[in-house]
């Protein structure tokens, strides 16, 4: 390759990365009214701790809640998302721990490690990718049917794993907890 072509693959690269991070900053800008209208109210978000009504949460989807500022993601997983999630062999982690905060200590990053519940069947996380604090789409996106941060290019599992990408660790798990069937307090 000349010297040129080596100069115009590079000037190609750039722009490419400056309409990702375009695209990116638009996403962000056109997801945030619809967090908001999610939320509870103003006057909650005000707590360090809320109560989230989960009870329309059908199986597949998910709830973006703003906690402590921070967007927080609950999923009500699938079948096929547990299936795949607890499939996965420690050693193929970039980040083999749990990271979280409702277990004491270090735990490995096993899919049962990860979720609210025995069954598996509610994943709840911190909404900021860990690699520079972009938010991920979710809904099944990326290489490995989880979340996707298209910032960089990050992919995380159906348990919000890190997988791939520039992204050091998994997406955090934040204290939550049931206080009944179709509630779920965070913080
Ligand atoms: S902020 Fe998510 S990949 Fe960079």
């Amino acid at each position: 390759m000349s010297h040129a072509d080596d100069h115009a693959g590079t000037r190609r690269d750039f722009l490419y990365y400056a309409t990702a991070a375009t695209g990116a900053v638009a996403t962000g800008a056109a997801v945030w009214p619809l967090v908001n209208q999610m939320n509870p109210s103003a006057d909650v978000l005000a707590l360090s701790s809320i109560r989230v009504d989960v009870s329309g949460v059908s199986e597949g989807t998910q709830l973006t809640v703003k906690w402590l500022g921070k967007p927080v993601f609950i999923r009500s997983r699938t079948a096929k998302e547990i299936d795949e999630g607890r499939a996965v062999q420690l050693t193929e982690l970039v980040d083999p721990i749990a990271r979280n905060e409702n277990i004491v200590g270090e735990a490995d990053a096993t899919d049962e490690n990860r979720t609210l519940d025995a069954e598996g069947k509610w994943l709840v996380m911190m909404g900021v990718c860990t690699h520079l604090g972009c938010v991920p789409l979710g809904d099944g996106a990326g290489d490995y049917d989880g979340w996707f941060c298209p910032c960089h290019g990050s992919h995380y599992d159906t348990a919000g794993r890190i997988r791939k990408g520039p992204a050091p660790r998994n997406l955090p798990v934040p204290p939550a907890e049931f206080a009944d069937e179709t509630t779920i307090v965070l913080g």
